[in-house]
């Protein structure tokens, strides 16, 4: 009896040794996180890259879990801007190792491309990126699909892909045809056996023609530059060995809850997992290893390519109450004109509307962030008041959504009424608070204000797009 209660002490005791040498602090606004998730919101182009930035300085690692180039990931410092589309933001940082891992879908030529512009402007590159041996290839007929796929429907139907490939490279995954990064690693002849067997197989099935020679020479010479910088790696062993070393994580997600394959509007969303189960899939880092995880959202919310968009500014819906052809009608230019909204990726204009509280309460639920960022809110600095959705209500029986629920299909989103409150706006020019106490009051209302709607601390608020424009709330 006492050796078997002197065992479970040890084991006990081996357990809280064990979390205690990794650095496990609870934090929700990332400072003392060990692992830390950085998940869009909303739709996408909230200011994910712009927080992962922030953070980034006292983390040792940066990866990426899913998405591929469709992502466009921007931040600004010193007067310099950049944008990634398929790599992590860390690579700025001298000290950080990167990682593309294995959820992401990834197309070689613009990992090279990519790194063009962090070398011109002098920050050392070489042997700080490994790419997932398991991460599946996307190659150029991906693309060419894409597009196909999106010309063949019509009207509504349309998606608004970023035409990067993402979809039919996530198909060939899932028929399991696809070709994985570790196969460059083996023989090359195997490679371009299984790589010609995908072409075919696409060709045959969308009536094209792929120039294989000419795709196959390239990646050849991709390769030689792969293994010259042992980029291909098991990554996955590599980021639990950190972890276990006490090394800090920094996952930055691509995309956005609302875009999510399973949770999104389906089916206008991407092809990968965007909320917090896809760092698990997508890196092989079990989820209760992650200490923090913040949704990233804008004091409004975008909307780029087609869908469902409740909260919508257009002409023809003024953000619910005021007749057509009102002074609310012009908000929504506003908003994309003061934010800037234009798709880093495509160079769309984003849809602009306000912003969206059931939509937060149902990412909340997905993801339980452990803070929330708020991005942007310098852009309502000119408005004379703000609008908020609080609830959504069924046109068709006018019943009201209960908060966390979302309906499932399209007919059921576009079913929804929206139903808001006015708060007073700042009138001020707020770019330069570095503290929430230092907002005007109004603006600290409507922060509070949404705080208490979603359910989540309100850690950072964005006052404009350099690194160092933020406040920060509750610390
Ligand atoms: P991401 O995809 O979530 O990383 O976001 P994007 O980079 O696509 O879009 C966000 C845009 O807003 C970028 O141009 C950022 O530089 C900019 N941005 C981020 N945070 C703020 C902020 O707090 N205020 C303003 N004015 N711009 C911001
Ligand atoms: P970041 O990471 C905004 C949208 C596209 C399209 C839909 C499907 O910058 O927030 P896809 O090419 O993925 O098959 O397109 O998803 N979309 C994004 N919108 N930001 C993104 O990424 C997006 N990634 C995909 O516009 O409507
Ligand atoms: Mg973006």
């Amino acid at each position: 009896m006492v050796q078997i209660y002197v065992h479970c002490v040890a084991i006990e005791m081996l357990f809280r040794g064990l979390r205690t040498t990794a650095r496990s602090v609870e934090s929700s606004n990332g400072l003392n996180a060990q692992v830390c998730t950085v998940l869009g919101a909303q739709w996408g182009d909230e200011g994910k890259g712009k927080l992962a930035d922030v953070l980034q300085k006292d983390y040792d690692i940066s990866a990426r879990f899913n998405g591929g180039a469709n992502a466009g990931h921007t931040i600004v410092f010193d007067d310099k801007k950049f944008a990634f589309h398929l790599l992590p933001c860390g690579l700025v940082y001298p000290h950080t190792m990167n990682l593309i891992g294995n959820g992401v879908v990834c197309h070689i030529p613009s990992i090279f491309t990519e790194l063009v512009p962090l070398q011109d402007a002098g920050i050392k590159t070489d042997g700080r990126l490994k790419v997932s041996d398991r991460c599946h290839i996307l190659f150029e007929f991906h693309k060419q699909v894409d597009g196909i796929l999106e010309s063949r429907r019509s009207g509504n139907s349309k998606l608004g892909t970023t035409k990067q490939g993402i979809g039919p490279a996530y198909t060939s995954k899932a028929t399991r045809n696809g070709v994985r990064m570790g196969m460059l690693k083996g023989d090359w002849t195997a490679f371009e056996n299984a790589y010609t067997n995908l072409a075919e197989h696409h060709e045959m099935v969308y009536d094209i023609k792929v120039d294989k020679a000419a795709e196959l020479k390239n990646l050849k010479d991709f390769r030689d530059r792969m293994m010259e910088q042992d980029m291909i790696q098991d990554t996955m062993f590599l980021l639990n060995s950190a972890h276990q070393q006490g090394k800090r994580i920094l996952a930055e997600g691509a995309n956005a809850c609302m875009l999510d394959l399973d949770y999104g509007t389906y089916p206008y969303v991407t092809s990968s997992t965007t909320t917090g189960g896809g760092l698990a899939t997508g890196l092989g880092l079990s989820t209760n290893k992650v200490d923090c995880s913040i949704g990233v959202v804008k004091a409004y919310t975008t909307r780029v390519g087609a869908g469902p968009f409740p909260t919508e500014l257009t002409d023809d819906l003024c953000g619910g109450d005021l007749p057509r052809g009102a002074p609310e009608t012009d908000i929504g230019a506003h908003l994309q004109k003061v934010g800037a909204e234009i798709g880093v990726t495509t160079g769309r204009k984003r849809r602009c509307g306000w912003f969206d509280a059931p939509l937060m309460q149902y990412s909340q639920m997905i993801n339980n962030y452990s803070s929330i960022n708020i991005t942007k809110l310098d852009c309502l600095d000119e408005l004379d008041y703000v609008k908020i959705a609080t609830a959504y209500k069924k046109k068709s029986d006018g019943s009201v959504l209960r908060p966390g629920e979302m309906p499932s299909t399209i007919d059921g989103l576009y079913d929804i009424e929206v139903e808001y409150e006015t708060l007073p706006g700042w009138k001020t020019n707020i770019s330069s608070c570095r503290k929430f106490e230092e907002l005007p009051i109004q603006a600290q209302n409507y922060v509070n204000r949404i705080e208490s709607l979603v359910g989540a601390p309100v850690s950072w608020i964005g006052v404009g797009p350099g690194r160092t424009e933020m406040a920060t709330k509750g610390f």
